[in-house]
């Protein structure tokens, strides 16, 4: 029987950026996130005797589906029935699956659609596996970074950390949820400046992330301080611990994309114009709101529902850039 599922994109706080083993996506430190409400992806998936993928755009056209992502596909199935196997679940996946895939993110402006995907994916697997066993939401956890680091956290709603952990084993690091989407009303005003594809996408760059001069410090400073100060400001409402922490720690990754070999510039002029206004605005006007930057130039606007009706003006005056509003969601569902 086909099972369908959805799932969502995250925004980080704590960014993950470098892996210490890059086919199983394992991370070198801890990251942390807000699991967003839309835009939505839904995956279809049933067993067949080899692998099909379809891909869908948000006006249901079909994508022409490159041999590059097709391929990702492809390892993520390996990955997954090599887990299965650690599981004893083997006989779960006998052969192959057909994939549906239908999204409305668009691609490549920042909002993370490998994590919608990949979390989708994980799921629907997991809804494939259940007559067998009922996977935890951690074990699916696994699944999805297989695919996308990030997409691990995406398996649950509200605040999620992806916790590194240690070793090379496949399931050594794996999401946790630190509080539902009902702890913090939270907000993510995402301004996209442009929509051109990504240079190096993020697969890429987290295997440059060590040639540069300033991985190692930022590895240390997450590792001893930056994700302990950000669960505390979560747990506790702390809009301004988490300002800060959550700002230094972008720049912080943007300083190591920058520095790294070759250099990785995703942030654009009007990103930076639009720090630069968004600082000025607070400040004036009091505002709790905090930015962070994934890898491109797209701007998330973090607040509670106070700042809201502000932050949204700010963002729709922004010539030429688009205004996506997104709030904290539940995670990923089977449908
Ligand atoms: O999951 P990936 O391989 O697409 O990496 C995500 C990297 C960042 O978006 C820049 C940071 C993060 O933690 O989401």
């Amino acid at each position: 029987m086909p099972i369908t599922a959805h799932s969502t994109p995250n925004i980080a706080l704590i960014k993950y950026w470098g892996n210490r083993n890059e086919e199983l996506r394992l991370p070198m430190a801890d990251s942390l996130s807000i699991t967003l409400d839309s835009p939505t992806v839904e995956i279809t998936i049933d067993h067949a005797d080899t692998l099909a993928v379809e891909s869908y755009e948000i006006d249901g056209t079909k994508k022409i589906l490159t041999e590059k992502q097709l391929t990702r596909f492809a390892k993520h199935l390996e990955l997954t029935k090599g887990y299965l196997e650690i599981l004893d679940l083997a006989a779960a996946i006998p052969a192959s699956v057909s994939i549906v895939v239908r999204s409305h993110i668009p691609p490549s402006i920042g909002l993370a659609s490998s994590a919608a995907v990949f979390s989708c994916l994980a799921k629907a697997y997991a809804g494939l596996i259940q007559p067998m066993k009922e996977l935890t939401l951690e074990e699916t956890s696994v699944i999805a970074r297989l695919g996308s680091g990030s997409a691990a956290r995406s398996i649950f709603g509200g605040f999620a950390t992806l916790d590194a952990g240690e070793g090379t084993d496949i399931d050594t690091a794996c999401a946790r949820q630190i509080a539902p989407e009902s702890h913090w009303h939270l907000h993510d005003i995402v301004i996209v400046p442009n929509h051109d594809e990504k240079k190096i996408g993020s697969t890429e760059g987290h295997a440059l992330a060590g040639t540069s001069p300033h991985f190692a410090a930022r590895i240390e400073a997450i590792r001893t301080r930056r994700q302990h100060e950000c669960i505390d400001a979560v747990l506790k409402r702390d809009f301004e611990k988490l300002q800060a922490v959550v700002e230094e720690d972008a720049l912080n990754m943007h300083h190591v994309m920058e520095t790294s070999t070759p250099s990785l510039k995703y942030l654009s002029n009007d990103t930076h114009r639009i720090l630069r206004d968004i600082i000025a605005l607070r400040e004036t006007e009091h505002l709790p709101v905090l930015y962070t930057m994934d890898a491109g130039p797209t701007v998330h606007l973090i607040c509670p529902d106070e700042a809201v009706a502000a932050v949204r003006a700010f963002a729709h005056a922004q010539n030429g850039c688009t205004v996506y509003e997104t709030k904290i969601g539940e995670g990923s569902k089977l449908l």
